[in-house]
């Protein structure tokens, strides 16, 4: 075997906002024969995620920082081109952490066959991933919603968001949505049943404009984002509320992370719970969220909604175009040739 890849390294480290020029797409040559337990694999779909920002500085987090000069990696669906481990065979969906390249020679261990009769491949960046077990456990584990409370989920009409908010609907409660714009505003409402809609870039005071969405005040607020906006949402917690913070995407791209009000006193005298997680705090759990969110989507209980840009090529713009909310639902990026 001999074949020419593409793949994309971290050029140089990006200082606030990610550009294009940040990422290098080189092309490289594998060649020779499969050993026993490894797979050629030919990427399909690749996910961006915001978290991936955090990787690209050169701080040690929760995840070790991309090398500069090495590939980018990250979720992604693969199909066996070739296979030299039993129980693959050509043809079989994989998802695992992968290289964002072309194709690759991979060790069977890193991956793991996905059923596209539960769900579409994508599903498995989105729903069944990642992304659907954030929602699931950050709500129902943290934010434990009960029926008739209100919840407030930022970032809403994101990857994470849109499944927290149909997962809060399903549970009974009233959802209200923040978001960055009157098209996906439309979008909760119509296609999400959504109870009310924030858009965080209209000119009025937004500590306003929840308490005039949420008239029973916040039970439960579902953190995607951060910053002011999170700021405006802990003005109107309840008695007992919860806070799931999830993500803190105003900040990823901040230099300095900027100075807050003091909420200390709003949390101690309502006596809220505020707390952090990794969907990873809950991995012996996957099985148990993964069965119930499968069972939900066959039963068209959870929508999943996608934002799938075609071409390799295109995957630094498909990640920075987060950062501006150019996605609705999962973005991802599928490779052209996807034939085997
Ligand atoms: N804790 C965990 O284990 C875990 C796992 C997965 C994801 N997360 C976090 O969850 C959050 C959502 O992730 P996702 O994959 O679902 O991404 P996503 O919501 O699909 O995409 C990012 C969205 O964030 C919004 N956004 C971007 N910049 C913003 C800003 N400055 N202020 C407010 N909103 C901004 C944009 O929507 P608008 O148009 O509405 O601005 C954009 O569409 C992220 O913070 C991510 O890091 C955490």
């Amino acid at each position: 075997m001999t074949i020419k890849i593409k793949q994309f390294v971290l050029l140089k480290r990006p200082v606030g906002v990610p550009v294009e020029s940040n990422f290098s797409l080189k092309t490289e040559t594998i060649s020779g024969d499969l050993k026993e337990n490894e797979l050629h694999l030919r990427g399909i779909y690749y996910s961006v995620d915001p978290y991936m920002r955090g990787r690209m500085n050169g701080a040690k987090s929760y995840v070790a920082p991309f090398a500069l000069n090495e590939p980018i990696s990250g979720a992604v669906i693969a199909r066996v081109v070739e296979s030299k481990k039993s129980g693959l065979i050509t043809g079989d969906f994989v998802f695992g952490q992968l290289p964002w390249a072309t194709e690759m020679v991979v060790d069977s261990s890193s991956v793991r066959k996905i059923d596209v009769q539960i769900g579409k491949a994508s599903d498995y960046l989105g729903v069944l991933g990642m992304t659907g077990l954030t929602a699931y456990f950050g709500l129902l584990k943290i934010g434990q919603p009960i029926s008739g409370e209100t919840v407030v989920v930022s970032g809403a009409a994101g990857a994470v968001g849109t499944i927290v908010g149909q997962i809060a609907k399903m549970k009974g409660c009233k959802v209200i949505g923040i978001v960055g714009s009157g098209e996906k505003e439309k979008l909760l409402k119509d296609r999400f049943n959504f109870d009310g809609m924030i858009n965080y870039k209209s000119k009025d005071d937004l500590v306003h404009l929840i308490k005039n969405a949420c008239p029973n005040g916040v039970d439960v607020y579902f953190d995607n984002v951060g910053g002011e906006i999170s700021d405006a949402v802990i003005q109107n917690m309840n008695f007992q509320g919860r806070i799931v913070l999830c993500g803190q995407i105003s900040l990823y791209n901040s230099k300095e992370i900027p100075m807050g009000p003091r909420i200390q006193p709003i949390l101690l005298t309502k006596s809220i719970l505020m707390q952090g997680f990794i969907v990873s705090n809950f991995t012996e759990q996957f099985p148990e969220g993964l069965a119930e969110l499968s069972k939900w989507v066959k039963e068209g209980k959870i929508e999943a909604i996608e934002t799938i840009i075609e071409g390799f090529e295109n995957l630094p713009k498909a990640f920075i175009d987060l950062f501006s909310g150019k996605n609705v639902g999962k973005m991802m990026v599928m490779a052209k040739d996807i034939a085997l």
